[in-house]
Order: structure tokens, then C-alpha cells, then sequence
């Protein structure tokens, strides 16, 4: 699970201590420690999840989002960047909302990344979809979302602390794709004609969050998705395709039973602008596509 081939474009040293330690920080954490970093972070149990092995190397905290984690000072002692991947609550941002002001006193921090949603956006008929363009929630989700990424920029308004907000498209990776959902008989195609989304490999993140601490840029927002929004039903018959199954049957998106978190997902509907990222942060996408990410999946498993 710790393999990784995306290239490397952050600093060569560091302290990354991650609000909410799950699959995308995890992922970034075992190429950082590979370089010369120290990670730590957060987890509700204090443990990393299955399948990840934190071994020496990452110094795992418990935080519930309803107490400050225990000994915060120390724990973020000589950390020069924070990732925020924790989604809000309906209070706001649970790390800001205990620590703000151990954070704000921390001296070496320089660049936090704050881990968003396309939801801030709102649904834009399947358009394309700009950073520049005005944000205009139509979920709770996304107003919570647009709430606290204000939050952790204003939060760092009047120092030499810049951080960044990403909007991240649907994440997939290892052990984390339409290639586990078939192979564990969960795969399902929600079908709403002319619905589309983007997507993200796991390790574009990481390489465009490790890029964005190169080149801090206080407030500045990015796009984090791949250069084709499609259906779900295509990723999921071509990954179907790769392992010689046969796809699901589509099931009607009224007829669906879906959580509310997917309901709000699949009523919305937009492409999203990647310029940014390539122009700004120099990066170039690994798996500018579904099929380049699952092909990769593939010959790795
Ligand atoms: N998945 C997607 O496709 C997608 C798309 C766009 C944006 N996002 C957002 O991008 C971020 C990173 O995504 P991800 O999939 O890597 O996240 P993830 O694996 O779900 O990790 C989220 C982390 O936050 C912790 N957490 C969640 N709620 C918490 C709370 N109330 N108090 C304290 N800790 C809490 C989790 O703790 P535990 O480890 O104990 O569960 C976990 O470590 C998240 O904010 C996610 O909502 C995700």
C-alpha cells in the first residue's frame, strides 16, 4: 500500500503534521518520509488506518474533533506545514476550532494546504467550472466547506503563513477505486443522463500539494481534478473492461438508494478548470485520465 511512483516536486525537508491523517495524507506521508521529512498527524483512534503501517516514521495523534488533542504544543513543535483534511462539522473547522492559537504561534510554520470540495461551486449544469468563478453552494455541505476554508485563510490573514485551498475531485487510488468496488461485488452505476465529474489519483495530490509548497501563494485556490469529467458508468465499465467482468446493470438515479452525502454529489454538475495548476505550480498530471489511473492500478496490484 505504501508504493508510489508519482514524481516528486516539494521541498527536501520538512515537519508535516496532518489534521486528519486518512487515505490522501497517508498516501503523502509515506513519500515524504521517504525524503528527508517528519510526519505526524491526526486520526479519531490515533492509529493509522488498515493497511498502513506508521511504523517509526509518522507520530500518530488521537483527535476527535470534540477535544483538543492532547499536548497540541508538542505535538506540532517545529512543524513548518500543516495539511487540513478534516471535513467540518456543522461548528465550523474542528482543528481551528481547539487550536488557533497554537497554531498562529507555531514559528517555523510557513505553507498550509486546506483540503476542499468542487461542492463550494455549487451546481453549474455541467459546465466548465474556474477558481475565479464565484463560489455558490447549493448543499449544506458546500456552504460548511466555503465556511471553513475562509476560516483557515483568515486565520493566517495577518502573518507570514500562506495557505492554500484545494478543491479536490473525486479521489481515487490504491485500494481506493472502481477496480476494488468490482472486485468486491460493491460496484454500481448511478444513471442520470448527462451527469459528469471529475477525478483525482491519489498521487497527483500529493504531488500538486507538494508543488504548492514551493511556491506558497496566500489564498490562492486550485482545482485538484483530472483533464476529463465523464460519467461514473464509464469508469466503472471500463475498469470492468480491464478485469474481464461484466459491468453492472445502470440503476436509475431516482430509484437509487443513496446516502445524502452521494444524493447532494449526483444533483450537482460540473467540469472543472485545470489550468491553474499546470500554469502556477508546474505540475503535469501522472493520470490525466480514469483510464491511465486504473490501468496503473492494475499492473501494480
Ligand atoms: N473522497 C473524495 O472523493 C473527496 C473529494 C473531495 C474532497 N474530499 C475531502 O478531502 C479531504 C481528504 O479526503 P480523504 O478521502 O483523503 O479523507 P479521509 O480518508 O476520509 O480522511 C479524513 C480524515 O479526517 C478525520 N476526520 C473525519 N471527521 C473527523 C472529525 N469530526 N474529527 C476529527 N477527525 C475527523 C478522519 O479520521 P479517521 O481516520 O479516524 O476516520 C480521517 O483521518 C477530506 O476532507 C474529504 O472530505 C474528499
Amino acid at each position: 500500500m505504501n508504493e508510489h511512483s508519482a514524481p516528486f516536486a516539494g521541498p527536501a525537508s520538512g515537519k508535516l503534521f496532518c489534521f486528519g491523517l486518512g487515505y490522501t495524507c497517508s498516501r503523502l506521508a509515506a513519500r515524504l518520509t521517504d525524503k528527508d521529512w517528519q510526519v505526524g498527524g491526526t486520526t479519531r483512534s490515533g492509529r493509522m488506518h488498515d493497511g498502513w503501517d506508521a511504523g517509526d516514521t509518522i507520530e500518530m495523534h488521537v483527535f476527535s474533533g470534540k477535544e483538543p488533542i492532547n499536548g497540541v504544543a508538542e505535538a506540532c513543535a517545529g512543524v513548518t506545514h500543516i495539511i487540513a483534511s478534516i471535513p467540518p462539522d456543522e461548528d465550523g473547522d474542528p482543528a481551528l476550532r481547539f487550536h488557533l492559537s497554537v497554531l498562529r504561534a507555531l514559528p517555523n510554520l510557513t505553507w498550509v494546504g486546506y483540503l476542499s470540495t468542487p461542492a463550494v461551486y455549487g451546481d453549474r449544469a455541467g459546465a466548465f467550472v474556474h477558481e475565479d468563478d464565484a463560489p455558490n453552494p447549493g448543499s449544506a455541505r458546500g456552504t460548511r466547506r466555503l465556511a471553513a476554508e475562509r476560516a483557515w485563510v483568515s486565520a493566517f490573514e495577518d502573518t507570514d503563513v500562506s495557505v492554500q485551498i484545494f478543491r479536490l475531485s473525486g479521489i481515487y487510488g490504491p485500494g481506493r477505486s472502481a477496480i476494488d468496488q468490482l472486485r468486491s461485488g460493491k460496484a454500481r452505476i448511478i444513471d442520470k443522463p448527462g451527469q459528469v465529474f471529475n477525478r483525482i489519483h491519489v498521487d497527483d495530490i500529493g504531488t500538486i500539494l507538494t508543488a504548492s509548497m514551493q511556491r506558497p501563494n496566500h489564498g490562492r485556490i486550485y482545482n485538484v481534478a483530472d483533464d476529463e469529467a465523464c460519467p461514473s458508468g464509464d469508469v466503472i465499465r471500463y475498469a470492468a473492461a480491464l478485469l474481464g467482468m461484466d459491468p453492472p446493470e445502470p440503476i436509475p438515479f431516482d430509484s437509487a438508494e443513496l446516502s445524502p452525502m452521494a444524493r447532494s454529489f449526483y444533483s450537482e454538475c460540473k467540469r472543472l478548470d485545470t489550468a491553474r495548476f499546470k500554469s502556477e505550480l508546474g505540475v503535469e498530471l501522472a493520470y490525466p485520465t480514469y483510464r491511465e489511473g486504473l490501468r496503473s492500478l492494475l499492473d501494480d496490484a
